[in-house]
């Protein structure tokens, strides 16, 4: 198998919120292909699509109703195939989005499950006996509130769902099961899709003893303890890798929450036969608080740059990395790592500069790319996503008050994510003819895609040089990563080392002017990239950086 994605670049389209062209306020597959150009432009190599597959949407899609159709708010499956088509006319390749820790409530595989105990599917899903005194087997919570297990008359037990009650969680101890999921996920390569993220691809393993929850966990994650990374998933995925992954020239990346750097070498040790790369959680586990994301808590910049650093350090010639600020789960990076005020352009491209000279894979969320931030919905009213809507209803049981609450939604929901792309400044910014699925921002007349297109020193701009970068340079996929000037308060640099040269990156969190001095080894570097427009082209010994300054410099 070729190791493409080692080069690649990756832009994850979040498709009800690209581009509409029905006029029902959705985006649609259409949409994504008419902005196709505008994606080769940016220059990204892949495509990885949120999932269409048919869905009530209960979880935007995360709840899916059948494996083997589109939803048609999203369109039909042969404008899937002409999108897919057009992409790879156009060098693009899609990943699509595989969800199989759960499916929606409305599959037909769990509407006969649930009816009875010895029909052809009730093994499918994870079903159990309440306890003597009727309680559910354990007292897990789930991740959108509530307990984790939902009683069902007619099989006389209750089911697992570790998200909504509408997503049950899939029996993998089933081999029948496993068998569908890997027919399925060949039906979709034989169409010649690149790859697939895969959702929560670490809990699909189930403790068999069914503990209970550990003393003093977030009651929504309290599932852990049973089901992250459990007994059986390196082995799942190993069989996957042998009957389907193995067979394709694809880009694998598992979604693993809770997963350290140590076991992230499990899944993505290309000697272990699972997956190409994962994506973790540790940077964004740094502003958690007590209610886990939701909280208001600032990161501090040490604390990143030494979870950065372990990842480097540890998956060096083990395993890959995968690279990201943000997705359709997290708040906007500009806002939540740099300053979405007065540095908005500055401190955008800083953050991607830091990230793109990195070793692994960089993904790019959609909207990231001109700096996009974080939406000041005027009203809790405007939020759509359930896991805010749960959290919503979690602090106010808590006793918070709206003002605290609203603040931390508007930093931390899923939202800010979903709301859709500004293409232009027109009333309907180029994305519907008709109402939006979910509010505009009130940034769009300012922040949107024609903007960016039209001023030379945008945030798009620098992320189509820094992607340039990578295609050019061999040593921004394969150097050797070190950490330079460690317990530098504001400053965060690193090197990057491929044979003789050396790629110098130098990163400032601050909107002050800051001083910085160089070993003597890096100086006379050859610039390569900066976000301000007049930055030195030798590197110096003594530097003086200016707010949010960026600097990328060779040394042959
Ligand atoms: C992770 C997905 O990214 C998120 O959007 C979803 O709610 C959960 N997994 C459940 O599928």
């Amino acid at each position: 198998m070729s190791d493409w994605w080692r080069k690649s670049v990756v832009y994850q389209v979040y498709p009800q919120s690209f581009k509409d062209t029905t006029g029902n306020g959705i985006g649609d597959l259409n949409g994504i292909k008419e902005k196709l150009p505008y994606l080769a432009d940016l220059g990204i190599d892949v495509i990885w699509l949120n999932p269409i597959y048919q869905s009530p949407l209960v979880d935007n899609g995360y709840d899916i109703s059948d494996y083997y159709q589109i939803n048609p708010i999203y369109g039909t499956m042969s404008e899937f195939d002409e999108l897919l088509q057009a992409a790879h006319d156009l060098g693009i390749k899609i990943i699509m989005d595989l969800v199989v820790n759960h499916t929606s409530d409305q599959y037909e595989w769990f509407e006969k499950s649930k009816q009875s105990k010895d029909n052809e599917f009730s093994d499918y899903y994870i079903w159990k006996d309440p306890k003597p005194d009727g309680t559910p087997p354990t007292d897990w919570g789930s991740t959108f509130g509530g307990s984790a297990w939902e009683f069902v008359e007619a099989r006389n037990q209750y089911y697992l769902h570790l998200f909504a009650k509408e997503q049950p969680d899939l029996n993998w101890e089933n081999p029948i099961l496993r068998e569908k999921i890997y027919q399925m996920m060949t039906f979709w390569f034989e169409k010649g899709v690149d790859g697939f993220r895969m959702d929560v691809i670490s809990l699909i393993s189930k403790r068999q003893d069914w503990p209970q929850a550990l003393p003093g966990a977030i009651y929504s994650k309290s599932y852990y303890v049973g089901a992250s990374n459990g007994p059986r998933v390196h082995e799942f995925l190993q069989e996957m890798n042998t009957k389907v992954l193995s067979k394709y020239d694809v880009l694998t990346v598992g979604e693993t929450a809770n997963t350290t750097s140590n076991q992230a070498i499990l899944y993505t040790d290309p000697t272990r036969r699972e997956l190409n790369m994962i994506f973790h959680f540790d940077h964004m586990h740094l502003d958690y608080g007590k209610y886990g994301k939701f909280s208001d808590i600032r990161y501090k910049m040490s604390d990143l740059r030494d979870v950065m650093s372990e990842w480097q350090d540890k998956l060096e010639g083990k395993g890959w990395n995968s690279l990201y600020w943000s997705n359709h789960d997290q708040p906007r990076a500009v806002t939540r790592f740099g300053d979405d005020g007065k540095y908005r352009v500055e401190s955008a491209k800083m953050l991607a500069t830091l990230l793109h000279m990195m070793k692994g894979t960089p993904y790019i969320f959609q909207g990231e790319e001109i700096g996009m931030r974080n939406v000041p919905f005027e009203s809790l009213m405007q939020y759509q996503d359930i896991e805010t809507k749960a959290m919503i209803a979690e602090m106010r049981d808590a006793g918070e008050t709206e003002e605290t609450i609203k603040k931390i939604v508007y930093l931390k929901s899923r939202d800010n994510a979903r709301t859709p792309i500004a293409w232009n400044s027109d009333d309907k910014f180029g994305f519907t003819e008709g109402i939006p699925w979910i509010d505009y921002s009130p940034d769009n007349t300012e922040i949107n895609i024609e903007a960016a297109l039209n001023d030379k020193y945008s945030v798009f701009y620098h992320y189509q040089k820094l992607i340039q970068l990578r295609k050019t340079y061999d040593i921004i996929a394969e150097g050797f990563y070190e950490l330079i000037n460690p317990n530098d308060s504001e400053i965060y640099g690193y090197t990057r080392t491929l044979n003789h040269e050396k790629l110098i990156v130098i990163c400032s969190f601050s909107e002050d002017k800051v001083n910085y001095v160089l070993a003597d080894e890096l100086v006379d570097g050859q610039l390569l990239l900066s976000n301000y427009p007049d930055s030195a082209e030798k590197l110096i010994k003594k530097l003086e950086l200016r707010p949010y300054e960026a600097l990328i410099y060779l040394k042959k």
